[in-house]
């Protein structure tokens, strides 16, 4: 993989380079609630525009049906980061019409513009190969070079991820590498013990990164909406907590692998439960009862882990060399039930290991909990994307950035 060091020292003053990041930040409105990713791809676009590159930088936001929609804009993003930057960001109000095509003729050496959400296109997220290089051709029309930055979306076999970097040259851009890198410490050269947090709603979105890791990792504590299937699993009733019923043999299968295996598979002892889901628009008190996990009444959620399941998961990575948390251990959004994440994220801030966390809603609590971003190892910027590396796919814009 050739890196954007590479490219700096070739030359790139006058080039116009596409940089494809991942601008995907969650929105209020057109308020941007997390910048994080925004952040995350300036050490490229600085390097470029200081070289004197022309600097065009492109993502989705959202889901878009493939037209364009207002909801889904990068107008907010494009604007952050012009502030982030300190200089004028020009916006294109499209991805490969007019617009795009005058944005970009007007940049002079080192100015950056952002084009329209690359989703407004039917070609970007196609599984028609040809459809999809169709687009990747206009978007080739845009640019001299290609830099491949946007983490979060290397999972995804998309025209500007995927069929794009094969039309001109390429490069990884500083974000890349620097997740690569991290990645490839939990997964070729890993120091031990190595303890897994992993949470999050639906045990079906876990399940091969969970087999993957039954083979590498020592520890595995469960938690958030998923550890319900696993208590189920075991034979608990668990009230009106989510529960994917036909996951129930799979999740009983590992939990006899890693007996067999050795690896410690650590469930909630306790859980905050509740007769309804809280409401996290006016985060008016919830008023949730602590539970036994193998006590919870039939008319009742679970919300969070509890408090004893606080304290023995913090045990578990007290001792932890190197740690990878992804997803949130309860509904953190409601205060009533942030403290099982909190004290998650606070076990990995004190722990002397590497404690990597593994984007998407984990590294959003930590951010929204007001924890210190340094104190962690690394904070991930794809919680997708980290994942399906963790389970040994290959990437396609990973695999493309190779070639
Ligand atoms: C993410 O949020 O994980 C990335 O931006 C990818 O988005 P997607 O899941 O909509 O492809």
């Amino acid at each position: 993989m050739k890196t954007i060091d590479e490219l700096l020292s070739e030359g790139v003053a006058g080039k116009r380079v596409f940089v494809r990041a991942d601008l995907n930040v969650p929105l209020d409105g057109t308020t941007i609630t997390d910048d994080g990713r925004i952040r995350a791809v300036l050490p490229t676009v600085k390097a470029l525009a200081e070289a004197g590159a022309r600097v065009i930088v492109a993502s989705h936001l959202g889901r878009p049906k493939g037209a364009p929609d207002p909801v889904f804009s990068l107008a907010p993003a494009a604007a952050r980061l012009g502030e982030l930057l300190g200089t004028d960001v020009a916006f294109a109000e499209d991805t490969v019409g007019t617009a795009a095509e005058s944005v970009v003729t007007g940049l002079a050496d080192g100015q950056v513009a952002v084009i329209e959400n690359l989703r407004f296109n039917a070609g970007e997220t196609s599984k028609d190969d040809a459809e999809r290089a169709a687009f990747a051709d206009q978007l080739a029309g845009l640019a001299d070079v290609y830099v491949g930055d946007g983490f979060g979306a290397v999972h995804r076999k998309h025209a500007s991820v995927f069929d794009l970097p094969k039309k001109l040259p390429h490069y990884a851009g500083y974000l890349i590498a620097t997740e690569v890198g991290v990645l490839k410490k939990l997964t070729d050269d890993v120091q031990r013990p190595y303890v897994v947090a992993l949470g999050g709603a639906k045990v079906s979105d876990k399940l091969a990164v969970i087999d993957q890791l039954l083979g590498k990792a020592d520890r595995l504590l469960i938690g958030g909406g998923m550890a319900y299937t696993f208590l189920k699993a075991k034979g608990y009733e668990v009230g009106i907590s989510l529960l994917q019923e036909d996951q129930i043999p799979v999740v009983k299968e590992y939990i006899e692998r890693a007996e067999r295996s050795g690896v410690e598979l650590v469930l909630p002892v306790d859980v905050l439960v509740a007769t309804e889901f809280p409401d996290l628009k006016t985060k008016a008190p919830a008023h949730p009862a602590t539970v036994a996990a193998d006590a919870i009444p039939a008319d009742q959620e679970g919300l969070d882990i509890g408090p004893e399941t606080r304290k023995l998961y913090a045990s578990k990575l007290a001792d932890a060399a190197t740690v990878f948390w992804n997803g949130p251990m309860g509904v953190f959004e409601h205060p009533d039930y942030a403290e099982g994440t909190k004290a998650v994220a606070q076990a990995l801030v004190e722990s002397p290991g590497f404690s990597v966390v593994g984007g998407g809603d984990s590294a959003a609590a930590v951010r929204t909990l007001g924890f210190d971003e340094t104190a962690f190892g690394h904070i991930s910027t794809g919680g997708g994307a980290s994942l399906e590396y963790l389970e040994g796919k290959t990437l396609p814009g990973l695999a493309a950035l190779e070639d």
